[in-house]
């Protein structure tokens, strides 16, 4: 049988701003229903990963294949409609702070389809109790919790049914109950929707509980690292920068024993 096209493949990507390189050599490959998580210390360039992926920015060197095509080689028209497929939730949040939660979230299906106000209407409450905010539509982002302004930037996210979803630090300054709460949201989205998900994220409760596919980037060699499932990584990976990263420093205990059952299962290693 043959193998399904990958959703993102990264090849030979390098990144700069200027002259300045940021990360070099980057080949890896996400997965249709992947949890991939961008892994990698402070400064290293996720951030800027994500933008490279995005069509953001122009690689200086390489290519992103979505779905076998070349997103900086295809037309424009082309490049503008892989990017309908890809919903993002930029590192700030970045709602609109005069808007209300349902203004926010209708404002891509009013950009980019030409669907009724009532339709939207309906589909931006809908969109809004995937997230557990029903009910909201009327409420401004200052009247809400910061919990809730990252779940109403994922509806708005959402809005117009993405296949990839790419999140920046999705629980950065959240309490530990939210962030947990987020992380199983993502777990759900991706079952009941299939949605593959890209994460920027260097929380490790977040890594274990939801990735089972990662690069981890060094801002010093200036590449990555590795790629594969971070409990792969984790129980497997000789290299003291990712056990590091991935006990917080504390290395990994001789009769440390991770479960890697649903890694083998996998075929990112
Ligand atoms: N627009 C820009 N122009 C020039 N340099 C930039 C720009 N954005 C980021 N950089 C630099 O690129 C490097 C990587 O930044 P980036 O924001 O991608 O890192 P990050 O891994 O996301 O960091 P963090 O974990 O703090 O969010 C940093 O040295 C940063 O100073
Ligand atoms: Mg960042």
């Amino acid at each position: 049988m043959d193998r399904p096209i990958p959703h993102i493949v990264v090849e030979d990507l390098t990144m700069a701003y200027g002259s300045v390189v940021i990360q070099q050599d980057l080949n890896f490959t996400v997965n249709r229903g992947d949890i991939f998580v961008i892994m990698g210390g402070s400064g290293c360039g996720k951030s800027t990963l994500l933008r490279n992926l995005v069509g953001l920015v122009q690689p200086v060197k390489g290519r992103v294949l979505y779905n076998g095509t070349s997103f900086w080689d295809a037309e424009e028209h082309e490049r503008e409609n892989l990017l309908k497929k890809v919903g993002i939730l930029y590192q700030s949040g970045a709602l609109w702070s005069s808007l209300t939660l349902a203004e926010n979230v209708a404002l891509p299906l009013k950009e980019y389809t030409a669907l009724s106000d009532r339709t939207i209407r309906e589909l931006v409450s809908l969109k809004l109790s995937l997230v557990g905010l029903a009910g909201f539509e009327d409420y401004y982002p200052s009247e809400i919790s910061g919990g809730m302004k990252k779940r109403a930037g994922l509806a708005r996210a959402m809005a117009l049914d993405p296949e990839i979803l790419f999140f920046d630090e999705p629980s950065a300054g959240l309490d530990p109950v939210s962030a947990y709460l987020l992380d199983e949201l993502i777990l759900q989205l991706r079952e009941s929707l299939k949605t593959t998900v890209v994460v920027v994220t260097h929380e490790l409760a977040s890594i274990f509980a939801i990735a089972n596919n990662s690069v981890f980037l060094d801002a010093e060699t200036k590449t990555m690292v590795a790629t594969g499932d971070p409990r792969y990584l984790l129980a497997h990976s000789d290299d003291p920068k990712i056990i590091d990263f991935l006990t917080r420093g504390e290395g990994r205990p001789q009769s440390h024993r991770v479960n890697t059952d649903r890694c083998s299962a996998g075929d990112h290693q």
